[in-house]
Formats: C-alpha cells, structure tokens, sequence
C-alpha cells in the first residue's frame, strides 16, 4: 500500500500530429507494438500502486472506455476456442470493479483545466497525474520511484529531464533552487520559455504528483503560455506554501505525442520483447546498411 492511491490521466487532447489516424480513433488507442498508448501509463501507474483510475475525456474517446470494459462475446469465443494466449492478452486491460471514472472535459482549455475536473474525484489526498504522451522506458517505472521519493519529501513532485537549452520551449522549465542527487528544489516553475527566458535546461516530464492544495491554486488560475490554464503555472503558484521537487527519473523517455518520437518508441519497445528482438534487430541492420541508404 502506498499513500499515493489516485491518478489522473489527462486524455481529451485531439492529436491532430497524428492526422489522418487520429481522425477516427483517439490518439491514445494509437498501438505501440501491439499495446495502446494508454496501456503503458495504465501499466506503470499500477506498478506504483494507484488503484483508482480518472481519465478526463472529451468527445469521440469512446473507444477508451471499451478498451478497459469487458469484452464478453469476444472473450467467450477466445475460451471456447480454447485460444488461451490471447484471452491472457487481455489481462491487462481488465480493471478492478469500480476503480475506472471518466470525466467529460466538454471545453478544452488546457491541461490545468483538465486536471481540475477531477476535484471532486480525488479529494483530499495527494494524487498522481500522468500524461501518456510522455512514454518512460524503465525497469522500476518513473511514478514507482517518484512515489518512493515522495514519501520522503512531500510537497508536489514533478518528473524531470535535462533538454538541450534549444529545446526549453515546449516544456515547463524548473527554476532550480539546490540540487541533491535525484532531487531538485524548485524556485518555480514557467511554461514553456524561449532559450533567453529558460532559467534552466531542466525540463518537466509527464509525471507529477500533486497535493490537494493545488485544486486551489488551479480555482484560480488565469490563462497562461498559449492563452490555456497551465498546471505549471498553478504549482509555481504553489512553491512557497506546498514546496515543489523536481524528480530526475531514472529511464528513457520517448515524446509519443510527436511522430519521431512514436516511432523511435515502437522500435526501442519492439526491441524490448524477446519474440521479436532477433528478426527486428537484423531487419535494422539491413535497412541502415550503406546499400539501402537513400541519398
Ligand atoms: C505539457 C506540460 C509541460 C510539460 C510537457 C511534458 O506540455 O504543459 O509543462 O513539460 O507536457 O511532456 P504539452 O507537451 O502538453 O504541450
């Protein structure tokens, strides 16, 4: 049992990098090997203990809520068909009774505003928020040891990475005030700043874990970078009295909102499974072999 028990799966987003796919399935059913998107947070979210499961969706993420129901006439005809190896495929889908909760986000407003919809879900208890873009590679998973390391430290905790200053733009940047091993103190928090604006190359990854007092903060909240609610902007608002830590992660982190980095994922993943290693690496070989190189 851990004292982290709730995460929060911000799912409402459209995608559009994924066009044409993405036009009639949502992007996080977009398959990974042979895996949704959705699976590997779900995944590494059980790994470090959640039990209560709140997805914040939008229109036309149906096929979400189907992923993780039961599929009865397909398992009854798998367990008729005595197809063993595929019905224990679908273990990982199936959820505990009552542990799955959907949320409608009907105003896109951005990822504070989707994270504040699960208010009254989570309660007052420190939560984890995970955002499945962000796929992390890693024996023990990024929550399981940012869970570990909050039970120590407390106050909201968010993954971090090192980017090249180039890239600090895309990301919340942390103002980092010490750092000890694993673990930096933050200053503050600013989303998405240019080079010249960065206060460091310290980078906010898909994993947080946060304490109530941020639904408060996020009450509150005014348009930030992009004219949307920020998260960065609400836990910023939060340094003085909660105290913030960014949490260096050990792993891999593959950015699959972005097309390179879905398929540099899918290779590094396939690569993963003993069943396909062989053939895939010889494949690779082949393909970056000086003949088949295009010029
Ligand atoms: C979001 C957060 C950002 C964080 C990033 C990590 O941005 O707003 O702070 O660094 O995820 O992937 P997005 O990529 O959704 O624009």
């Amino acid at each position: 049992m851990t004292h982290i028990r709730k995460a929060v799966f911000p799912v409402a987003g459209m995608g559009t990098r994924f066009l044409p796919a993405t036009k009639s399935i949502p992007k996080e059913m977009l398959p990974l090997v042979d895996r949704p998107l959705i699976q590997y947070a779900v995944d590494e979210a059980r790994a470090a203990g959640i039990e209560e499961f709140i997805f914040i969706t939008a229109a036309g993420k149906g096929a979400l809520e189907d992923y993780f129901d039961t599929a009865a006439a397909l398992e009854q005809r798998l367990a008729m068909n005595g197809k063993t190896d595929a019905l224990a495929a679908l273990d990982r889908t199936r959820m505990s009774e009552g542990s799955l909760a959907f949320v409608r986000q009907n105003n896109p407003l951005g990822l504070g505003h989707a994270v504040r919809l699960a208010q009254r879900l989570v309660g007052d208890e420190p939560f984890a928020v995970l955002l499945p873009d962000d796929v992390i590679r890693s024996p023990q998973g990024a929550l399981g040891q940012m869970v570990d390391a909050h039970a120590k430290h407390r106050g909201h905790m968010v993954a971090t990475m090192d980017v090249p200053l180039a890239a600090t733009s895309s990301y919340g940047i942390l103002d980092v005030a010490q750092t000890t091993g694993r673990l930096s103190q933050a200053r503050g928090l600013v989303e998405k700043p240019g080079p010249a604006r960065a206060p460091s190359t310290s980078a906010v990854i898909g994993r947080y874990i946060l304490e109530p007092s941020i639904f408060e903060r996020l009450a509150n909240l005014g348009p930030g970078a992009g004219g949307e609610l920020q998260l960065t902007d609400a836990i910023n608002a939060d340094v003085e009295t909660a105290g913030v830590n960014g949490y260096r992660f050990d792993g891999e982190r593959f950015d699959c909102g972005s097309v390179q980095g879905f398929v540099q994922a899918t290779v590094a993943f396939a690569l993963d499974r003993p069943e396909l290693h062989g053939d895939l690496s010889a494949f690779l070989d082949t393909c970056t072999a000086p003949a088949r190189q295009v010029a």
